[in-house]
């Protein structure tokens, strides 16, 4: 996430310093990065780091601060106001963000909203969920409250669940890790299916918007894209401007839909108050939602809807390479699916000739996590976790 920033604003000149936190992310070794500077954990030594954020403001000046990971956004946003006196802060109060990060708040207030989302259920307790489990029909999912803190713990956005036992078993797992956890309804259906509506809102406005169709996920049905394609899709406007409308939103968002093919509705999924993997799909469409968020809020300028370019496709070369091989059997896609999205008109997230490193540092990174996984022990924590697969 942090990679298309740095190149939407580089490629316009703006000087770009790193703050990182993970030895293997690949943004600090973009060409347009002027300096990068290692920092604790956002989360886990929350403190050490906004001191060390607020120490390095006077070495590079007063710049704007993007947090472009969920934990970092956590982090930034609940020490907005320290942090301000140095920084023009790109993410809202604390207030504002809870809404989004725990994801029941948001289911919460679709409800509320009248923005249609899957049926989601929020356990307190073990006798609760199996209260619950008496009313529906499976599959469903047991998903995070905040996902990011999930996906450290399991290296997965959710549990599958096919049965009562799966579900029950799911639950335990999560709440032992101390994790919180809702159950809700898996809208049928496969990757295409989900679509992005991004857009910079501003004073509960959409003003710039930008819509855009996953084309595969990595893994398939429950991960992010790894694939996606540039579409007008008329019908997310509406639910995407009012459920940032409901949050109080302000700045970018990247918020996530799934069409449900049993009634033909695009229910919510999530939002994610901050700029996206595929960043720069939309600016090889022509709106560089970096730029224009920088040149708002440090320069004032409103930024005004624009056109953009459809069928444009952007493509995360290694995990689209190494997810089509795993699930080659499962996928069923044609050659021709597989590859259309290399002959049309396309950008990669990573790979970049003019600006190589990143990719380099991706390929040694992919290295070494598959040198891991094949240590022994990986699997034995993996067959733990409930385990579906959920056909098309
Ligand atoms: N209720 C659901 N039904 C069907 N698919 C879902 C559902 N919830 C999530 N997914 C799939 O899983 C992906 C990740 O879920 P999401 O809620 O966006 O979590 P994260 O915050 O980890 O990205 C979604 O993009 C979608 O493909
Ligand atoms: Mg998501």
């Amino acid at each position: 996430m942090a990679l298309g920033v740095v190149r939407a604003l580089g490629m316009m000149g703006v000087p770009v310093v790193v703050f990182y936190y993970d030895d293997h992310s690949m943004a600090q070794v973009s060409k347009y990065v002027k300096d990068s500077v290692k920092i604790p954990h956002p989360e886990q030594a929350e403190r050490r780091c906004i001191e060390m954020l607020i120490r390095h403001s006077e070495k590079f000046g007063e710049g704007i601060l993007f947090p472009v990971s969920d934990e970092a956004v956590a982090a930034v946003s609940r020490n907005k106001r320290l942090l301000e006196p140095f920084y023009t802060v790109a993410c809202p109060e604390w207030e504002i963000t809870r809404r989004f990060l725990d994801k029941r708040n948001t289911y919460v207030l679709a409800k509320q909203h009248a923005i249609p989302a899957p049926r989601t259920f929020f356990p307190c307790s073990e006798q609760d969920l199996t209260r619950f489990i008496g009313g529906i029909e499976f599959p469903y999912l047991v998903k995070p409250c905040q996902s990011h803190l999930f996906h450290q713990r399991f290296g997965k956005k959710m549990f599958p669940v096919a049965t009562p036992q799966q579900m029950l078993e799911a639950y335990r797992l999560a709440r032992s890790s101390g994790l919180e956890v809702m159950l809700q309804e898996y809208i049928p259906g496969d990757d295409t299916q989900v679509v992005n509506y991004n857009a910079y809102a501003w004073e509960g406005r959409s003003l710039v918007e930008f819509t855009a169709a996953h084309v595969r996920n990595a893994p398939p049905f429950f991960g992010s894209p790894r694939v996606a394609v540039s579409r007008d899709i008329p019908e997310v406007l509406k639910p995407g401007r009012n459920i940032l409308k409901a949050l109080g939103f302000y700045g970018y968002a990247c918020t996530e839909f799934k069409k449900d093919c049993r009634d033909g509705i695009f229910k919510l999924m999530e939002v994610n108050g901050r700029h996206n993997l595929s960043t720069l799909l939309a600016v090889r469409c022509g709106i560089n939602f970096p730029w224009l968020h920088y040149r708002h809020l440090m320069h004032g300028e409103l930024p005004e809807a624009a056109a953009f370019e459809k069928e444009i496709y952007w493509i995360d070369l290694v995990r689209d390479v190494g997810y089509s091989l795993r699930y080659l059997a499962t996928e069923k896609y044609s050659p021709t699916q597989y590859l259309r999205p290399y002959a049309k008109p396309h950008v990669f997230a990573i790979l970049d000739r003019g600006d190589f490193r990143p990719f380099i540092r991706r390929i040694s990174a992919l290295v070494r996590k598959i040198s891991q996984s094949l240590r022994p022990g990986r699997e034995k924590q993996r067959n733990r976790e409930p385990q579906i697969t959920l056909g098309k």
